[in-house]
């Protein structure tokens, strides 16, 4: 077996940041968006997945290796399933007739905003919010600044602002639509968080339907941390409008797998405290459960990829490289999990039918 991870592969080098050269101890955790932006070019280059906005977040892309198929894969069926969970928001919202609000924390060089941006959904978007580390929150901000695709999605009344939308200062970015937040999401989220519901001028609305994501973060954070927070957001949203939640990350860990993948990461400086309690996947909703959340699901993305991804787009897929790793992408993605978890207001049930889509009888 090869010490495979997806997508903290621990064979690629962040361009981010040197994981050694800080004495930092978070700063091997920010390295990790570098492997998570490696491994989406990847996918993108060798054809699994589709994204004009990937590259222009990876510093001299052209010069960046692909990764393994397995890699590759993993990236694919993971970005497949948040991609879907978010257009079933959306289209939710619009059933409706109401905009949505969304807010990946963790976000990284996340590409997702203009994604939705260039698609269909544009206009049922109230509000996009990436959170993060100031220094990565710094680096994206000047990204967006300084390429015209890229800003020309946040509209006439966008301006890098510094120092003032955490706490803890940083840059970050406000705009009618898009705003980038500079914050330790392990922090107590009423000072971390305070801008996105600050009395003045807030953020976020407390009545818009709301979708958090946490793609590949909480396995970072302390458990203790990770439920602090989300209980935070059940609470700003108990009684007023629908709050989803969207989690991927790494489970089941205690097995030979797991642990490999446990020292291959802390070679790199990386530990994964918030795993530990997430045994199996049957354990996984209970971090919806316990923090206020109605309802809670957890797929494995060994599931999502026979299960939930057509015939056509596997066979399209079978096509773009040679995979020699059979036998070791189920074993991968079997400890790799998307977990949504939902809070309904009372009268408005019909929010618990958002789900991922499941294949039609024949479609697999
Ligand atoms: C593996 S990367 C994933 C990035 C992005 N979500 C994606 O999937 O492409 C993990 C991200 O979580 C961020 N992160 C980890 N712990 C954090 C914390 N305590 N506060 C804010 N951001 C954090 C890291 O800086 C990094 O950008």
């Amino acid at each position: 077996m090869r010490p495979h991870t997806i997508p903290n592969s621990p064979f690629p080098r962040s361009f981010n940041e040197s994981t050694h050269a800080s004495s930092d101890p978070d700063a091997p955790t920010r390295a990790t968006d570098g492997d998570a932006s490696l491994a989406r070019l990847s996918a993108v280059r060798k054809g699994y997945l589709n994204d004009d906005f990937a590259a222009l977040f990876v510093p001299r892309a052209h010069l960046q290796p692909n990764r393994a198929p397995l890699i590759n894969i993993g990236t694919w069926v993971r970005t497949i399933a948040i991609d879907r969970l978010v257009d079933q928001w959306l289209l939710r919202c619009e059933d409706q007739g109401v905009q949505a609000q969304i807010v990946s924390l963790g976000a990284g060089s996340d590409s997702r905003f203009w994604k939705l941006m260039a698609g269909s959904h544009a206009s049922t978007l109230a509000k996009y919010v990436e959170v993060d580390f100031s220094e990565i929150t710094g680096k994206k901000a000047m990204t967006i600044r300084k390429d015209r695709t890229l800003n020309g999605y946040l509209g006439p009344d966008t301006s890098p602002q510094l120092d003032n939308l955490s706490a803890g200062g940083g840059t970050g970015i406000s705009s009618s639509v898009y705003n980038l937040v500079p914050a330790d999401i392990r922090c107590p989220p009423d000072e971390a968080l305070s801008a996105l519901f600050t009395p003045d001028t807030p953020i976020l609305s407390k009545t818009v339907p709301t979708l958090l994501l946490f793609e590949c973060v909480l396995a970072y954070m302390p458990p203790s941390d990770s439920e602090a927070l989300l209980a935070w957001f059940a609470a700003q949203f108990t009684d007023s409008a629908p709050l989803g939640a969207v989690v991927y990350e790494m489970f089941g860990l205690e097995d030979s797998f797991g642990k490999m993948m446990i020292s291959n990461l802390k070679s790199r400086g990386v530990s994964l405290p918030g795993v530990v309690p997430y045994k199996d996947q049957a354990s996984l909703p209970n971090r919806f459960t316990k923090t206020g959340f109605s309802r809670s699901q957890a797929w494995t993305l060994k599931d999502i990829r026979k299960e939930y991804i057509e015939a056509e787009e596997h066979e399209r897929v079978s096509t773009l490289e040679l995979v020699d790793e059979i036998e070791e992408i189920d074993l991968v993605l079997s400890h790799y999990a998307i977990t949504s978890g939902i809070l309904v207001p009372q009268g408005l049930e019909r929010w618990f039918a958002w789900d991922l889509p499941k294949l039609q009888q024949g479609q697999v």
